[in-house]
């Protein structure tokens, strides 16, 4: 495990995204594990800029997202497909049938689970995974729980997670209570993983996941096992490690 500290978020999102870009520049038709929330904002703003100046070339580029709300659609402001388009896909050249995120309007949950399964076999699975880390330690939506849950799935969101994410939303009504995640088995089976993580109020839970034991109550512990893991934290998400 590689561990890079960043001075603060913008630092963290250049570090970021100068890695996801060795990786499009080596593999030019890779498949890219990609994720939403605040913490890939900035890392997707920097690879546009890139993008513009004509240094990065999205065309062949595969992506397949971690999650999705169960019950939203691409229209919705808040479900995760409009965040991709709005947040990278619309402003780069790749090509938009092949980014893939799962189908929240899907409501039967084993169909939507089991065709994102296909799609991530059929895909050759994922060159470089993107993370953020969840304040309760969960990747994806892949929350604390007895087991690790091996591929894609429906979850009941923590209370936690909907308290965290109902800053987008109008009120905590609002927030689905379900999701539908890509799978811990299928998240390790990545060839590369890098996981950024910004702010005080997540270097506790990451000092658990790269020093705690490994346990399904702090998902992203598993990440300890995986051989080929980037950190990339700012330093108030490390103040909590000691021996940096
Ligand atoms: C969300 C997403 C995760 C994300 C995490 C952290 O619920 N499902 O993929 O990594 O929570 O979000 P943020 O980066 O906004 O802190």
């Amino acid at each position: 495990m590689t561990i890079y500290q960043a001075e603060n978020y913008q630092d963290m999102s250049r570090k970021a995204a100068n890695i996801i870009s060795a990786q499009i520049i080596m593999k030019p038709n890779c498949v890219l594990g990609l994720a939403t929330g605040s913490s890939p904002v900035g890392t997707y703003q920097q690879l546009i800029e890139w993008y513009k100046k004509g240094d990065l070339d999205f065309s062949q580029v595969t992506s397949i997202n971690l999650d999705e709300y169960k019950g939203l659609g691409p229209d919705n402001d808040q479900s995760y497909r409009y965040f991709m388009n709005t947040n990278l896909f619309n402003h780069v050249n790749i090509d938009k049938t092949r980014t893939f995120v799962p189908d929240g309007l899907e409501a039967d949950s084993e169909k939507a689970c089991s065709e994102y399964n296909q799609i991530i076999t059929r895909e050759g699975g994922i060159d470089l995974q993107l993370l953020g880390l969840g304040h309760n330690g969960h990747i994806g939506f892949n929350e604390p729980g007895a087991a690790f849950e091996k591929e894609t799935h429906c979850v009941d969101l923590t209370e936690s997670t909907i308290e965290a994410n109902k800053r987008f939303f109008d009120s905590e009504d609002e927030v689905p209570k379900q999701a539908y995640t890509m799978g811990i088995k299928s998240i390790m089976q990545a060839r590369k993983i890098l996981v950024i993580v910004s702010g005080e109020s997540k270097a506790e839970i990451l000092n658990e996941v790269l020093h705690g034991p490994i346990t399904p109550a702090v998902p992203a512990s598993i990440l300890q096992l995986h051989n080929d893991v980037t950190i990339v934290a700012d330093k108030a998400a490390l103040s909590r490690i000691s021996g940096l």
